[in-house]
């Protein structure tokens, strides 16, 4: 018997959110799935999370955007995006016929715009979640700021939950001072899982033009270079919340990402890991099932928090 990789996300509820194995990908790295379904089978993916949507279009944040720095990437796109309505009209029939659950990552400037997102979406035939992005560090207003208090993030939770049956993920941002209270404030508000952790703000400057080397001043930090402190802020809040938790940040290989489901994490994010290898959460998946048929292990549910007990 292949061993048992399946999780569900949503234990008890309907619409559940049921993965067939724990490998999705993060928000903004990787479109809206259709660009990679010629470069690997995409449908073998736990779930897809697509790039952060928001209520209009968005152009994002000015030039330059991306830059590379020593193990990560620091970026400051600005939720770019098409708005709701075109991924409801253009993206949402393509994903109905996918066998990999979609879910799309929200993000608005009130919690108003966040309930209206959520709104839109419900019953939209090919969405099967929704990722509330309380944690982006590259836009003004909203973003970042409800991800920021315990108060604010179960705000937006709540009125994201009243408006929507879909399985409500929260995503939180590192950029706190206590992340575990933010989280055990959405599982209290009505989220069914919380994901973390979002890029960590950071900065870089060209010394030889004397300015900052990004447009927006300062981006988000992804990559390996923050692996360490994802996995300590999952282990965190998994010890915090009942509700299952989502890990993310800097899993670029199969043992990185069995640190973070040992750490108590049920599922895990793939996220820049794709620039360098656009197959990496593939990898990540087979990785995974190596590991435990060449350790002898059965189901996931032996490795989720294997290294709390
Ligand atoms: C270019 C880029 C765009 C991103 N866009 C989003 C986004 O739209 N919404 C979101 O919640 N996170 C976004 N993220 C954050 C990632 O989903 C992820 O949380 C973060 O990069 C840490 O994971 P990693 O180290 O595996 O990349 C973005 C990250 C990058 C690098």
């Amino acid at each position: 018997m292949p061993p048992d990789l399946s999780v569900q996300l949503t234990p008890g509820k309907k619409p559940g959110l049921a993965l067939a194995n724990p490998v999705m990908t993060a928000s903004g790295t990787f479109g809206y799935g259709t660009e990679y379904a010629d470069v690997f089978d995409i449908q073998r993916l736990g779930a897809i999370v697509c790039k952060g949507t928001t209520l209009k279009p968005r152009e994002g944040n000015p030039q330059p955007r991306l830059l590379e720095t020593a193990g990560g990437v620091l970026n400051s796109i600005g939720l770019q995006n098409i708005g709701v309505a075109a991924v409801i009209k253009e993206k949402a029939p393509v994903w109905a016929g996918w066998r990999v659950p979609v879910i799309i990552n929200i993000a608005g400037d009130t919690a108003a715009d966040y309930a209206s997102l959520a709104a839109k979406l419900n019953g939209v035939k090919g969405v099967s979640g929704l990722e509330v992005n309380i944690s982006c560090p590259n836009v003004r207003e909203g973003g970042a700021a409800f991800g920021v208090r315990p108060d604010a993030a179960a705000a937006v939770t709540a009125a994201v939950r009243k408006a929507t049956t879909l399985p409500v993920i929260v995503k939180l941002t590192p950029n706190t001072g206590d992340i575990a209270a933010v989280a055990r404030a959405c599982a209290g508000a009505g989220a069914d899982a919380v994901s973390l952790i979002n890029s960590i703000k950071g900065m870089a400057i060209n010394i030889a033009r004397r300015r900052p080397a990004i447009g927006n001043i300062t981006g988000g930090l992804s990559g390996p270079a923050i692996k360490p402190v994802a996995l300590a802020m999952v282990y965190e809040v998994a010890g915090a919340v009942t509700i299952p938790v989502i890990g993310c940040g800097g899993i670029a290989s199969a043992a990185d990402a069995l640190e973070f489901l040992m750490a108590g994490a049920s599922a895990v994010q793939v996220g820049s890991a794709t620039y360098a290898n656009p197959r990496a959460a593939l990898d990540v998946l087979e990785g995974i099932e190596a590991f435990m048929a060449k350790e002898g292990i059965k189901s996931l549910g032996e490795i989720i928090g294997a290294a709390r007990k």
